[in-house]
């Protein structure tokens, strides 16, 4: 598939995913216990090292790819400490530096489900949380790798105020606002105006002429 003729989502769910208030009620009323890998361990304790030693805002940037996102939003935010966290070692190491290369940023390889709930219990100050075009996961028995019937949902949601989620996939969204909703969390969805693309995925879409969403929890201006 070249670029710009990028599929849109394909789904068996004509609406909210119909287990999905069961799924976020078990998950919001059940403590999460699954063991912490070691390799996220380590990874969070490199930088949590550097964000105890920084007195500025830290904005994490989840499933950041290849830290494109991660770059634009250093360069937005010169005083903030940008943390992109992704699984993928390859994503992560890709060369993508620009001439502009700013220096208030690190990449950090590891897995989400983890990272997240050694965020909370380390008590970080998150200013502002991105999660920019997580994987969909279209089909409905997959309710439960889509982050909001996860069973690390309730971390998410602890991380910061502010949390700012895209997708090309407005049912997402839907259901994740649902299920912050659950949790008394209440979001607003709009459609991405950006001129500049943040991130690889978003452009994309755009030059497939998909509509991008935005679902947005406020406060996210008033700590920036
Ligand atoms: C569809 S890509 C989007 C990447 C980027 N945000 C963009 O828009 O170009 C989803 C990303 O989420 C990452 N990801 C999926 N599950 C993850 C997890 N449990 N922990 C960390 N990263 C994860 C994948 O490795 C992949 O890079």
């Amino acid at each position: 598939m070249s670029f710009g003729d990028s599929k849109a989502i394909v789904t068996n769910q004509d609406g909210l995913n119909e287990h999905l208030d069961d799924v976020v009620k078990k998950h919001l009323s059940h403590e999460f216990l699954k063991p912490i890998s070691t390799h996220t361990m380590d990874a969070f304790a490199q930088v949590h090292e550097k964000v105890i030693n920084f007195s500025g805002n830290i904005i994490l940037d989840s499933c950041c790819g290849v830290g494109q996102s991660t770059r634009i939003l250093a360069r937005r935010y010169p005083d903030a400490l940008v943390i992109g966290v992704d699984k993928s070692l390859h994503r992560i190491q890709r060369n993508v530096q620009d001439a502009n290369e700013p220096d208030n940023f690190v990449l950090v390889r590891a897995d989400l489900n983890d990272f997240y709930r050694l965020v909370v219990d380390n008590h970080w100050q998150v200013a502002q949380h991105f999660l920019l075009y997580p994987n969909p996961w279209p089909k409905a028995k997959h309710l439960q790798r889509r982050w909001h019937g996860s069973s690390v949902f309730p971390y998410i949601l602890k991380i910061s105020n502010s949390l700012i989620l895209r997708s090309n996939w407005l049912l997402y969204l839907q259901e994740f606002q649902r299920a912050a909703e659950l949790a008394g969390k209440t979001g607003t969805i709009g459609q991405v105006d950006d001129v500049e693309p943040l991130t690889p995925f978003e452009a994309k879409y755009r030059a497939s002429g998909q509509s991008c969403w935005q679902l947005k929890f406020e406060p996210y201006t008033n700590h920036i």
